[in-house]
């Protein structure tokens, strides 16, 4: 969360931050701002709310320095307003920060009882005192920052710049990810490669425990100690094009309208279509010899992990053992050396799937991630990749990377399967061809927008919601729940169906509409019993199902038609009607479809 991005320009460089912050966006929009030193004094522009904001605040009151600092801010600490906004500034310095400084409050107490004041209620300010102090006693720059950082605890990315100094710039790396642009006769910093992109592809990326002291013709890397560190500088494959929406009025519509082509691709990438086979990279452990799996990611991407375990669990005969991130860190399983450890990311920075791999790698297991990003810190800390071909997904609620994270899994399903001797080639055969139709009936699936229209127009009258699914289906039960309150702010829970009875039947009236997920699978009849619970009670029933209506055997308030196909990919295809339903329901209330409140792409804080 946040963005962060400097530059040592020629030129002045208001503009081309602004340009950088565009692209990191995606990290967070509660506030943005700029600091520049422009003859020798520091100076800043912030505004509330979108990076607009700052753009009619710049256009109004510009900035002329050669050297300057950008954020774009998801708020921890302290309400999401113009006096909280980054970069924190005083006389002589200026700083911008990404991630959380865990012990702030001890550091406030020092420097308060050292006469600091302190202006915000941010964590950041602290590290601006810290400076400062050092700086008072006489310290040169780089060596106040380096001081300071050895105080701090926590995880963040930060960016220095110094009153009186327009050639120098520090950058510093502990948890959240920071790159260096090196550019001809300039030099960057950013939160990732794609910020920078308009202005270098080469990049060198900081690792934990990295301080980078900046000039325009130089960037040298430090230990927090002082210890000179070598990184490499690498050609960045990103590219500086903003994806635009094309026709559709959102990213989120034009991303679920891409899943046929994105799905495609990343099958293609794993299947010889012609041969029936999966193909997979090296896992570097021989998948016989696996005695558990163990999947860790967040939100979205965790309820892939649950679908990949029905998968894994059934088709290779595996063990799977799955959590989200943020307990299975701290819970500190004990997991068997030579095991497998799976990670699912779109963006691969999310702070506690990074630090449940990093638990993981100590344990001395197998890490394979599931990663949208190549270049993202998860890519980069994993033994073996199993890339998404999502393409960038802007909308901050993730459509296309989640089917693509299950087309992954279903190749791993599959080819672990395959190799352990549970699914004999002929199966093999019948899985992949049941995957390679997906991408068709994805398309069909699309086809049907006015229907949800109409459901939209019911469901944002609703204020609670349930998701009903057994099996396979319960993982999208919770993503339709989920989908639905992170972007059209009512509240949703999903349930597996077979749980209803035991505590969430009391919620049902003729006020709440259930939204049931239910392939006519070996799992249906069973569902069928549930809705009849809920029909009893008077509950609303939505179906999405292949199922013809009269066999839920009671009364629906809608029933949404999905393709019958073979169950193994139900998954692919049931994920498409959940986010329809959501997205229209969200656009129906007018909410910001792209940029729900609160929330942010990628969550590098824990
Ligand atoms: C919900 C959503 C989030 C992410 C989660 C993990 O629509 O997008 O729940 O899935 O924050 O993010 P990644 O996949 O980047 O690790």
């Amino acid at each position: 969360m946040c963005g962060i991005v400097g530059i040592l320009g020629k030129k002045a460089v208001a503009g081309d931050l602004v340009d950088a912050l565009r692209r990191l966006e995606y990290r967070g929009y509660d506030s943005a701002g700029v600091a520049t030193v422009e003859d020798g004094h520091l100076d800043r522009r912030r505004a509330e709310g979108k990076l607009k904001n700052l753009e009619i605040r710049l256009s109004n009151h510009p900035l002329q320095g050669r050297t300057g600092l950008g954020h774009t801010r998801w708020a921890t600490h302290g309400k999401p307003v113009e006096r909280n906004a980054h970069p924190h500034m005083n006389e002589r310095v200026a700083v911008v920060h990404n991630g959380i400084i865990e012990n702030f409050q001890e550091l406030r107490g020092e420097l308060s009882a050292k006469g600091h004041v302190f202006q915000t209620e941010t964590d950041t300010e602290t590290v601006l005192h810290l400076v400062s102090d050092y700086l008072d006693q006489g310290v040169a720059p780089v060596d106040a920052a380096r001081a300071a950082l050895q105080r701090l605890q926590g995880a963040f990315a930060l960016a220095v710049i110094f009153a009186g100094e327009d050639n120098l710039m520090i950058g510093a790396r502990q948890g959240p990810p920071l790159a260096i642009g090196h550019g001809e006769g300039e030099m960057y910093l950013g939160s990732d490669a794609i910020a920078l992109a308009p202005f270098t592809d080469t990049i060198t990326y900081l690792e934990d425990g990295d301080c980078a002291v900046l000039t325009r013709e130089a960037a040298e890397i430090f230990a927090f100690d002082g210890r000179k560190v070598e990184r490499p500088a690498i050609k960045s494959v990103a590219s500086s094009l903003l994806v635009d929406k094309g026709n559709f009025r959102h990213f989120m519509a034009k991303e679920i309208h891409e899943q046929p082509e994105v799905i495609s691709h990343t099958l293609g990438s794993f299947i010889d279509f012609a041969e029936g086979r999966v193909h997979l990279p090296d896992l570097g452990l021989d998948p016989a010899e696996i005695s558990k799996i163990s999947i860790s990611a967040c939100g979205t991407a965790y309820y892939a992990g649950i679908v990949g375990k029905y998968w894994l669990e059934r088709y290779a005969r595996v063990p799977v053992e799955i959590d989200v991130a943020s307990e299975f860190r701290y819970r500190e399983p004990p997991l068997e050396k030579g095991g497998l450890s799976v990670f699912i990311t779109q963006s691969g920075e999310t702070a506690d799937t990074l630090a449940t791999l990093r638990y993981c790698k100590a344990q001395g297991q197998r890490i394979a991630s599931i990663v949208n990003v190549r270049t993202s810190t998860i890519a980069r800390e994993s033994d073996v990749i199993l890339p998404t071909l999502a393409g960038p997904e802007i909308g901050v609620a993730s459509t296309k990377a989640f089917t693509c994270q299950l087309s992954v899994l279903a190749c791993l399903a599959i080819a672990l399967g395959r190799a352990r001797g549970a699914i004999s080639e002929a199966q093999e055969k019948e899985l992949t061809h049941a995957l390679a139709e997906v991408p068709r009936h994805v398309s069909t699936l699309l086809h049907n927008e006015a229907t949800y229209e109409r459901l939209a127009h019911d469901l944002s009258k609703a204020r609670d919601v349930l998701y009903l699914g057994r099996g396979s289906s319960f993982p999208l039960a919770l993503e339709g729940a989920l989908k639905l309150k992170e972007i059209s702010y009512i509240h949703a829970e999903g349930y597996a169906a077979g749980e209803l009875k035991h505590g969430p039947i009391a919620l049902i009236d003729e006020n709440v509409p259930v939204i049931v997920v239910a392939p006519a699978d070996e799992l249906f009849e069973k569902t069928v019993s549930n809705m009849q619970e809920v029909a009893a009670r008077g509950g609303k029933i939505i179906l999405l199902s292949d199922a013809a209506a009269e066999r839920a055997g009671c009364a629906l308030e809608a029933h949404i038609p999905v393709p019958t196909v073979h169950p193994f990919v139900n998954p692919l295809l049931y994920a498409v009607p959940v986010q329809l339903i959501a997205y229209h329901t969200a656009v129906f209330l007018g909410t910001d479809v792209d940029q729900p409140r609160n929330l942010a792409k990628s969550v590098t804080v824990e």
